[in-house]
């Protein structure tokens, strides 16, 4: 079956490299990292090697990086320790985050944990600065402020300088949820004011069910699952040795063909934008398309027909694997809570398609004339 898979954003294939560097992990080297023989000490020093390797290509310090199980378990976590570890009772954030975000500060807002109130939105998906300084400068109690780095269904990236400075000036902690920028752009954290980050494996290559999360060290939480001393004392549980040793295997080389891998997606995102408008009318894109906007997503509206209503289902049929929105709710009838956001009209039917290093204008061709066909 040759399948095409355009869903990059909800996970991408592991790397021939990647696995092999995983292999003896789950081979030879299965030795506990706690246990204090030869063995374990083995399993130790590959785990902080790998943290070394991360901070390094983040330029932070390695104590900042804890490994954690995904981006899901790192937001959950830094926005949590925000407002129960650092005084943080009033949460600011947008309706376009990913689901780990939102449903964890509705949570803490239903628990009177915190007060919640949403960023105003620009027409074309970014976040209003402006309003985002009004909520700072009204507020009465020390904020969080949880904006992602790019949005994983239309792709904006928001200015992380930008918003990192004005939470600085409002003394407020900043988490932003990194999970579709690391791995896919180069980060600096020692000269980025921000205090949480975060990451998922299998986003960029990697393996899944491991991700990390970025404490800045001016920022003391206390240890988010208790146990052993794993992760030095914040993260209990025997550590997911193969993942983290493959977490860092996959940074190193997106890190390393950075420069030509996003080069050759960008160029995939712009001849499908290009052949979309040659061959289906009225075609339109979600987002900051062609602006400040992740060279890997691609929000596609085409127009609400009995035909393109069924479009996914339609597409899955001819083996193409495309999302209605973020990887929970592909293929759902729901709706996406981002595009309600930003283009809540009733007479469009989005898809999103998100590319890789390894697809082709080839396929690109096939998916838009199988399009020409269903809508
Ligand atoms: C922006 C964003 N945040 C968080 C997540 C959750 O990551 P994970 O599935 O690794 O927990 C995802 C994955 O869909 C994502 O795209």
């Amino acid at each position: 079956m040759n399948r095409i898979y355009f869903d990059n954003a909800a996970t991408t294939s592991l790397d021939a490299a990647v696995l092999d560097s995983m292999m003896p992990y789950f081979t030879t080297h299965f030795g506990n990292p706690s246990s204090i023989y030869s063995y374990g000490r083995e399993s130790r020093l590959a785990i902080e090697n790998a943290r070394k390797t991360v901070a390094k290509l983040l330029n932070a310090h390695p104590a900042e990086i804890f490994f954690t199980s995904g981006g899901t378990e790192s937001s959950n976590t830094a926005i949590t320790a925000a407002v129960r570890d650092l005084g943080c009772k009033h949460i600011i954030t947008s309706a376009i985050e990913h689901h780990a975000t939102l449903h964890t500060v509705e949570h803490l807002r239903h628990a009177n944990e915190a007060a919640l109130s949403y960023v105003k939105l620009l027409p074309d998906g970014h976040i209003d600065l402006e309003d985002l300084e009004r909520l700072l400068a009204e507020s009465k109690e020390k904020s969080l402020v949880t904006l992602m780095h790019a949005n994983n269904e239309i792709g904006n990236i928001l200015d992380i300088h930008a918003v990192g400075n004005t939470c600085k000036k409002f003394s407020a902690i900043f988490h932003s949820d990194t999970v579709q920028t690391v791995g896919h752009f180069p980060f600096d954290l020692r000269n980025t004011p921000v205090h949480f980050i975060t990451g998922a494996g299998h986003k960029f290559h990697g393996p899944k069910g491991v991700g990390m999360l970025y404490v800045n060290e001016n920022v003391k939480i206390k240890p988010f699952v208790h146990g052993g001393s794993q992760e030095r004392n914040m993260r209990a549980g025997t550590e997911n040795l193969y993942g983290i040793v493959g977490f860092a295997k996959a940074l190193e080389l997106a890190t390393a063909n950075y420069e030509t891998e996003s080069a050759y997606i960008k160029d995939l995102k712009l001849y499908m934008i290009e052949q979309l408008q040659k061959n289906i009318q009225q075609v339109a894109f979600n987002g900051d398309v062609l602006g400040n906007s992740l060279y890997t997503v691609l929000n596609v509206s085409f127009p609400k027909t009995e035909k393109s209503e069924m479009i996914l289902f339609n597409l899955d049929i001819n083996n193409i694997c495309a999302s209605g929105g973020s990887a929970c709710t592909s293929g759902a009838d729901t709706g996406s809570h981002v595009i309600r956001a930003v283009n809540n009209d009733p007479n469009q039917v989005a898809v999103r398609f998100s590319f890789s290093k390894y697809n082709t204008k080839a396929e690109i061709d096939t998916v838009v004339g199988k399009l020409k066909e269903l809508i």
